[in-house]
């Protein structure tokens, strides 16, 4: 049977991981050959090894999102392996217990923790889209996906540069695909709600009962299931879809 991606050739940032691994491992599985970039070296070495391990196609790739020459090199070695580059999935990503900021309310944040989350989760959704769009520009096509977040829709205490990096997300997702929406580029974002990765696994252990109640199917999420959106969403069955940010959080934002 055909997979929905078949022929296409797809970048995936924070591959190594999480959601950009099950990402990785599901669009493979539809066909893609898969260029999987993280941070983390063997971490991404590790996604490929899976995907080659199911009779997949996958490389990896190495470089911090954060620095135009590692987001132009992640592009221009996608296409060199490649030949092109239908599907992006800008997913590299991290939370403020990551930048030092566990728990602190946004007069508590300092400029430093602020700057770096900035800089991760927004002008690196950024770069790789301004690389991803003039490559996509010039072969006349393509599909983006950013990951932004049930922080992009409503805000969450204690993580202020968070909920401002992903709502800033979903306004690059939506000033894309208006400019190259007439060049069969699309550009859309998903909305995780709380999935179980190493990102929430301390939030999981001191919150779970919190989060789960907060949940109207009362449930985490697994990475597996955001990836079913992001296949679809890089997929030609959703040919009419641009500009939309998708919530796949278990009924999060529905209350
Ligand atoms: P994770 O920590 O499991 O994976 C993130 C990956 O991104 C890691 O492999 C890490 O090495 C990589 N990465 C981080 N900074 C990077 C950089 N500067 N350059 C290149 N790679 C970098 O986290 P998870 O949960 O899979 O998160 C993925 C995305 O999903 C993030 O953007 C996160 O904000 C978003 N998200 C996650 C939710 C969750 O509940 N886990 C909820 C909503 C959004």
């Amino acid at each position: 049977m055909a997979g929905l991606l078949d022929g296409k050739a797809a970048l995936v940032t924070g591959g190594g991981n999480g959601i950009g691994r099950a990402t990785a491992l599901a669009l493979a599985r539809e066909g893609a050959r898969v260029a999987v970039a993280d941070y983390e070296g063997a971490a991404a070495e590790s996604t490929v090894a899976a995907i080659n391990a199911a009779g997949g196609q996958a490389r990896s790739l190495t470089g911090d999102v954060t620095e135009e020459a590692a987001v132009q090199q992640m592009v221009q070695a996608t296409v060199a392996a490649y030949g092109r580059l239908d599907c992006a999935f800008n997913n590299a990503g991290i939370a403020p217990h990551q930048v030092e900021a566990s728990g602190q309310p946004t007069h508590a944040w300092s400029e430093r923790s602020f700057d770096r989350l900035i800089a991760v989760n927004l002008k690196g959704v950024w770069l790789c889209m301004k690389h991803e769009l003039a490559q996509m520009k010039a072969q006349g096509a393509g599909a983006i996906v950013n990951t932004a977040s049930i922080a992009g829709l409503i805000g969450l205490q204690n993580a202020c540069a968070y909920v401002a990096s992903k709502h800033a997300v979903i306004g690059l997702t939506k000033t894309a695909a208006l400019e190259y929406a007439k060049e069969k580029i699309r550009v859309n974002a998903v909305c995780p709600g709380f999935i179980r990765t190493r990102m929430t696994e301390q939030a999981f252990e001191t919150r779970g009962m919190v989060l789960r109640a907060m949940t109207p199917q009362g449930r985490a999420g697994e990475p597996e299931e955001i990836a079913e959106m992001v296949v679809f969403l890089c997929s030609d069955r959703a040919s009419y879809v641009t500009g939309a940010a998708y919530q796949v959080d278990g009924g999060w934002t529905a209350m």
